[in-house]
């Protein structure tokens, strides 16, 4: 019996060597028969008593050795299969696989407008003169000719800062007028861009926050034949060579003449018939010769110079070259709108 179970003893041992190793089930019939709970090799433990003396040393090294082989074998071979399972995995990236698209940035419909209205103007020798949001009731107003009981400054149109009435958002970029007439000597001759606000119930046809550029140019000698010029080339730098504007007298606090802009914009469907009011025509901005207030309000010498001014609205030019409909559509971020701008620049 004892010879018996030295001889099973070494029997397992060449067994463990020999036991072939080569995937995961391999590896958990190994576990099962070495290493497990209710391995082979416990109940030769149980013979020891039954082992002679002088041999019982002997037999309970040979066992701890085959525990040990058992266990080693299965700790080598458990991780050489997990090695392979990993790599496996990494197989199993497809390198032929499409690239995910990377979503490419656009500008933004406003930012596209205002940079072709820079463009045209720096082309006539403008430069882009840029100032404050957060005014001050004087340069939005006062030295713009605007008479304290103007409905512009209604609270209903203005957003004043809180507990104060000096301090507002700008109600239009004619506030840099001011600031550059007080600030630099003439020759002027600036486009100021810029985002300006009014407290307006929001709808399709308009917002509380909307972009503006102003124009101004101020010299001796500066006509109204000039301001026609310069604002003819402008319309057929924006919407083709072809493009006929027409003035129309209006009324403007800053301005003296005052007048409007439209451009003829044709009667080919039934938008152009709704968008015109049946006319063809398309107000575009408002301009007119810098009042000589304007100019003495700011320190100029009104009997040295004259000048020119304009101003328009940004989101109204887009909406007329894009025939977008809706003005919340340039402030609600929604990337199916922006990603149409992708490839104007
Ligand atoms: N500030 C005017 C507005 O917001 C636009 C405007 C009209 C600007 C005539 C001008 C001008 O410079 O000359 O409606």
């Amino acid at each position: 019996m004892s010879q018996n179970a030295f001889d099973k003893a070494k029997e397992l041992l060449e067994e463990i060597k020999n036991f072939i190793i080569s995937n995961e089930e391999e590896l958990e019939s190994f576990r099962k028969k070495f290493v497990g709970s209710k391995n082979i090799i416990k109940p030769l433990f149980s013979e020891i008593k039954n082992i002679p003396n002088e041999q019982k040393r002997e037999f309970g090294q040979f066992l701890n050795q085959l525990k040990q082989e058992a266990e080693s074998k299965f700790n080598i071979e458990k991780e050489k299969i997990e090695d392979q399972t990993s790599s496996a995995k990494s197989d199993d990236i497809d390198l032929t696989k499409p690239a995910d698209p990377i979503r490419l940035g656009a500008r933004h419909p406003i930012s596209i407008v205002n940079n072709r209205i820079i463009e045209i103007f720096e082309k006539l020798g403008f430069t882009v003169a840029e100032d404050r949001e957060i005014e001050d009731d004087w340069h939005n107003f006062t030295a713009m000719n605007t008479p304290e009981d103007h409905p512009a400054r209604d609270m209903q149109d203005t957003f004043y800062l809180k507990d104060s009435v000096e301090r507002l958002l700008r109600t239009h970029t004619s506030s840099v007028q001011s600031r550059v007439m007080t600030s630099t000597k003439p020759p002027i001759r600036i486009i100021a861009p810029g985002r300006v606000y009014r407290n307006e119930t929001i709808s399709a046809r308009s917002h509380a926050q909307f972009h503006q550029v102003e124009g101004l140019y101020i010299d001796e000698g500066v006509s109204f034949a000039d301001l026609k010029q310069t604002l003819l080339y402008f319309a057929q730098e924006m919407y083709g060579k072809d493009t006929k504007i027409r003035l129309r007298p209006s009324y403007f606090p800053f301005t003296e003449p005052s007048a409007e802009m439209d451009v003829y914009w044709g009667l080919n469907d039934e938008i152009d018939y709704r968008i015109t009011k049946g006319t063809g025509w398309l107000e575009i901005l408002g301009c007119g010769m810098v009042d000589p207030n304007v100019l003495e309000n700011c320190g100029i010498d009104s009997e040295k110079y004259t000048g020119f001014a304009f101003g328009m609205g940004i989101e109204r030019q887009a909406m007329l070259l894009h025939r977008i409909d809706d003005i919340r559509a340039f402030f609600e971020n929604d990337i199916r709108f922006l990603e149409q701008f992708k490839s104007v620049f």
